[in-house]
């Protein structure tokens, strides 16, 4: 098959990768995609290194297998912690996603931002490099968001018990007064209306869901990879956990010419 009828791949620890996959599907409606949600190794966040590049690896080849030309790797933890070896051992493109700290810092008049993200990404090197760099002309108030990724991934985006975290979570960035919260990982745009009504109205929340669907489309141009005719193939989903928590994802995003599998 020529590469540029081949597939997108884009994978993450689970349904999180889902908010990146709405914005590389409205951009780029011709193109065919395949997901993986790794969702019986989530969280990532609180894996080691070492894991993670397990991990990910897995997920890229068994992309590559179902015939991705490219792939997006949907999550913050697995880009900040494995992005360059992955860039080092496979053949394809590789489009990455970290958290959004340069348009918060370069648009904050309070000059206080908060980074809302997983352990794992807060303590890569990666992180640290970037936040240095664009983050210098800003206080960063950064907050691990432990057990939200485990509840959206069990079907609890909506509870309680989330909005208790949310309300823990974001106490500290509301304190210092931030006019920016930028979210680290590719679950917490599920939970941008709720942190809206949690935080003062003024506030602006930001994720790369846009800007990292524009890079692929500029990848995929440069490389000649880009889809000459329109896929009408259904995309293709493969879940290793519950896909129930994936077909409702799907149902909320209007999204429905599409196959899921069980792994
Ligand atoms: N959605 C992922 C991220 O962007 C992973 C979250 C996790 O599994 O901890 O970081």
């Amino acid at each position: 098959m020529a590469n540029n009828l081949k597939s997108i791949g884009v994978f993450d620890s689970g349904v999180g990768g889902l908010s990146i996959y709405g914005e590389l599907t409205k951009l780029m409606p011709n193109e065919h995609f395949i997901y993986l949600a790794d969702s019986a190794n989530a969280p990532y966040g609180e894996r080691s290194p070492e894991e993670i590049k397990t991990l990910v690896f897995r997920n890229t080849q068994f992309l590559i297998d179902q015939g991705a030309k490219l792939v997006v790797v949907a999550c913050n933890t697995a880009t900040t912690m494995a992005i360059q070896e992955l860039r080092q051992s496979f053949h394809v493109p590789f489009i990455g996603i970290e958290p959004a700290i340069k348009p918060a810092a370069l648009n904050s008049s309070t000059k206080k931002v908060g980074v809302l993200a997983t352990k794992g990404t807060l303590n890569s090197p990666l992180f640290k490099e970037t936040s240095a760099t664009y983050g210098k002309s800003v206080e960063t108030i950064t907050v691990k968001g432990k057990g939200l990724v485990q509840l959206i991934e069990s079907g609890k985006t909506n509870s309680e018990e989330m909005t208790e975290l949310l309300k823990e979570y974001l106490a500290p960035m509301i304190q210092a007064k931030v006019d920016h919260i930028v979210l680290g990982c590719t679950h917490y745009p599920f939970l941008k209306e709720q942190i809206q009504t949690l935080t003062p109205r003024t506030v602006k929340i930001i994720d790369s869901g846009k800007p990292v669907a524009k890079q692929t489309q500029r990848i995929l141009a440069k490389y000649h990879l880009g889809a000459n005719e329109t896929a009408n193939e259904p995309h293709a989903f493969y879940v290793n956990g519950n896909t129930a928590v994936c077909e409702s994802f799907l149902r909320q995003m209007g999204i429905s010419n599409y196959t899921i599998r069980s792994l």
